[in-house]
């Protein structure tokens, strides 16, 4: 087992892609597939030894340090009061930290096992090769050993994309040199970049390796959260038979929602109290207390509170007449 490690997760992002959702949530705190992504994020660090557990914090930060209580780790709650960068968001988390650290993207889910850490002698980035490069911090690699970094460039040299997890065998070196840059004033795209610091590492002969990641899901716009949530759905699956109800797995639905007459699924979630009658659902994500009546609805995201009604037609229809209803 890893000895005793610290985890930093930046939860600061505002996520203006996910609007309307995110007006009211934090979009880590988003539900997908029966829980919060951050709680599927959490859940990850279960199985090691967890020092503190650092949540940097942005804006509407009091519910994500709330919805925190439900989970056993040592918390620290570290609030970035400027949206200066990743960089920076790490070095608000780092403060006071030393040693191994794992830092993980709030809105970032892969299938990896942290233990895997232990198998590597120095510091590693996982990546997973993109169509689009430049969207991202890019790393060269000669076997698994990184020789260059490089954040959003406009010419990529590469296209192996860091995705938002990282293993640091000692955090206070990346403090240091996130610390270091933003003293000269050293930016990409307006921000101080966690990549930049790490390239300022690695020239200063610092080891970094890569850990290749199969699949990655991110949660940055409707769409890819729904990719997400089909993906979570399949080992995250729970629901309880209801009289008068199809249910068609993979689902979760809570078992406080109340469910009738009704079409479910596959890969829908359905969360606490929601309220679904007469409704054909499938591939989406129904929040708390939604209520959903007598629609037909695919690929949607209905917010907490939110009411969708439908009605039924009145047709007086002759023979041989089509009709489309779209
Ligand atoms: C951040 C990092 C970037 C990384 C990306 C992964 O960028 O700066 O290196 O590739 O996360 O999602 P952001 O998504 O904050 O623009």
């Amino acid at each position: 087992m890893l000895d005793k490690m610290n985890v930093i997760i930046p939860v600061a992002g505002e996520g203006t892609r996910l609007r309307p959702h995110t007006h009211i949530l934090p979009k880590s705190l988003l539900y997908v597939a029966g829980k919060p992504i951050l709680g599927h994020i959490l859940d990850k660090f279960q199985d090691i030894k967890v020092d503190k557990l650092v949540l940097v914090l942005g804006t509407r930060g009091e519910a994500i340090a709330q919805f925190s209580k439900s989970y056993p780790y040592n918390f620290k709650f570290a609030a970035q009061k400027k949206r200066l960068g990743l960089g920076h968001a790490v070095y608000t988390g780092a403060v006071g930290l030393k040693g191994a650290a794992v830092v993980w993207l709030g809105d970032t889910i892969i299938d990896f096992d942290i233990k895997d850490f232990h198998n590597y002698d120095c510091s590693v980035l996982a990546v997973k090769e993109v169509e689009d490069p430049e969207r991202f911090g890019i790393v060269e690699t000669k076997g698994d050993e990184v020789i260059d970094l490089e954040e959003k460039p406009k010419a990529p040299r590469s296209n192996l994309a860091i995705i938002g997890l990282y293993y640091f065998r000692r955090i206070e070196l990346v403090y240091n040199a996130v610390r270091y840059i933003m003293k000269k004033g050293i930016k990409t795209k307006n921000e101080y970049q966690l990549t930049d610091a790490l390239k300022y590492l690695l020239n200063k002969g610092e080891k970094f390796r890569v850990v290749k990641i199969k699949k990655w899901y991110d949660c940055g716009t409707p769409d890819s959260l729904l990719e997400t949530n089909r993906h979570l759905l399949k080992k995250n699956h729970h629901y309880k038979k209801r009289k008068t109800c199809v249910i068609f797995s993979p689902v979760y639905i809570a078992d406080s929602a109340v469910i009738k007459n009704s079409i479910i699924g596959p890969n829908v979630s359905i969360a606490e109290k929601a309220v679904i009658e007469g409704t054909m659902i499938t591939d989406s994500i129904v929040n708390s207390s939604a209520i959903l009546k007598n629609v037909r609805l695919k690929e949607s995201i209905i917010g907490e509170n939110a009411l969708v009604k439908g009605g039924f037609k009145k047709l007086n229809v002759g023979n041989s007449s089509v009709i489309v209803f779209p």
